[in-house]
């Protein structure tokens, strides 16, 4: 894979060398273009020497023109990434001027674009970043983190550039190339589906859940590496390949199943639509229509998320929350009343979520969200997931904050 690397005038372009060491000990070839601000903050020699190819920064320079111009350049490239990218140059891409080499090649190429944003948080959460940024997104130029964690400025919050095996990860997924995977290593529990509650031998209570999305995010923890068991209510789902699968019928057994599942799971992603009552007993003979009318005394299941929240050393936990109206403000209060780390919350009803191909998604987190256009459900468990991994990292790497979840009770 031949990678543009653009390096842009950041304080984290001092972790550029080891990012392109990642990146080539994926197999990448990696031409290094620099803005004139990056090379305030790191050597062109330490550059030269990981990358093992002479370092491009000027768009006029005749003689690096005349070997490869910059068009060639734009089409040698199977992947632009800019990392660490500026406040600066997230604008000037916005803009579609081409003042300097770097942004002249985001205009010229037709290769997928990724940028691994780095900034002072106050940078990074101002209106105009913001804006940029979804701008960015819309064009469906790749945005990897930043993460959340103490800053070069001494301050703490979102701005840091992620991980740079991180990022080489995310970079050869985007494209895809074979390299490790995000979740490599890391253990998912997923539910999915809805329950039965039984009511007499032939009858029960159930949803409308039908499992897409929680099988596509097994799925695609999968496809990242991860080993996955994923506990499913009953659904007509083909079992995905190489996940460990535990069939439940009832909340019940999905509560056992899971706390046997959970123990050392990093990640759980709740995606199953789980009763939130049950008959209080379940009558052993199948009931006669005798009466006119007949009532059915409920009681409530085992809250799974709530449970396997209040471990003492709790997975990652992530919720989605299928709402028929007011659905980010539901959303939110349950993200703060469950102290969840992440929240996926979608609108159920005529044409939309439980048992529909496509869906819509939010994502929200304690200072943050990301909406998700309408998309496969395939295509929104594989963004979910990277956005998970993202998080999960950001999370793991910051000692004083909790592990993170993934709770959904929505397909
Ligand atoms: C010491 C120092 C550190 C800086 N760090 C950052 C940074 O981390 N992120 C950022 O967006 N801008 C940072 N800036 C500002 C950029 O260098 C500036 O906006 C520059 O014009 C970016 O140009 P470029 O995008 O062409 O590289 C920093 C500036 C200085 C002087």
């Amino acid at each position: 894979m031949n990678v543009v690397l653009g390096i842009t005038g950041g304080i984290a372009a001092y972790k550029a060398p080891d990012l392109v060491r990642r990146l080539r000990e994926r197999g990448a070839e990696v031409q290094i273009v620099m803005t004139s601000s990056a090379e305030e903050f790191v050597t062109r020699t330490a550059l030269q020497a990981v990358s093992g190819k002479p370092i491009r920064s000027n768009l006029w320079d005749k003689e690096a023109e005349a070997a490869m111009s910059h068009i060639e350049l734009a089409r040698w490239a199977d992947m632009v990434l800019i990392a660490p990218a500026t406040a600066e140059v997230m604008a000037r891409i916005v803009s579609g001027g081409a003042p300097d080499l770097l942004t002249t090649i985001c205009l010229a190429t037709e290769a997928p674009i990724a940028l691994a944003p780095a900034m002072n948080h106050v940078m990074w959460s101002n209106p105009a970043t913001q804006s940029n940024r979804e701008v960015l997104e819309e064009r469906g130029i790749h945005i990897i983190g930043p993460e959340v964690g103490s800053q070069a400025c001494g301050e703490t919050g979102a701005g840091r550039m992620l991980k740079t095996d991180l990022i080489a990860a995310t970079v050869f997924n985007l494209t895809g190339g074979k390299g490790e995977g995000l979740l490599e290593g890391r253990t998912v529990v997923v539910t999915a589906g809805p329950t039965r509650e039984a009511i007499d031998p032939v009858r029960y209570i159930t949803n409308r859940s039908s499992g897409k999305m929680g099988y596509a995010i097994a799925s695609a923890a999968a496809a990242q590496g991860a080993s996955v068991i994923l506990v499913s209510g009953p659904v007509n789902v083909s079992e995905p390949p190489g996940i460990d699968m535990v069939n439940v019928e009832s909340a019940e057994e999905m509560y056992a199943a899971t706390h046997e599942a959970i123990s050392d799971a990093d990640i759980f992603i709740a995606a199953a639509a789980v009763a939130d009552y049950r008959p209080t007993d379940i009558l052993q003979q199948k009931i006669k229509k005798n009466n006119e009318g007949m009532s059915l005394e409920l009681v409530r299941c085992p809250d799974i998320l709530a449970s396997v929240a209040a471990l003492d050393a709790p997975p990652f936990t992530v919720g989605f929350a299928a709402e028929t109206e007011n659905v980010i403000r539901y959303a939110r209060s349950k993200l703060e009343k469950k102290k969840l780390d992440m929240i996926v919350a979608n609108r159920v009803g005529r044409d939309c979520g439980f048992d529909y191909d496509e869906n819509t998604a939010n994502a929200l987190w304690c200072d943050g969200e990301k909406a998700f256009p309408k998309s496969s459900k395939v295509d929104l468990a594989r963004k979910l997931i990277e956005l998970v991994a993202e998080h999960f990292y950001a999370v793991s790497a910051s000692e004083t904050q909790p592990k993170l979840t993934i709770i959904s009770n929505n397909d």
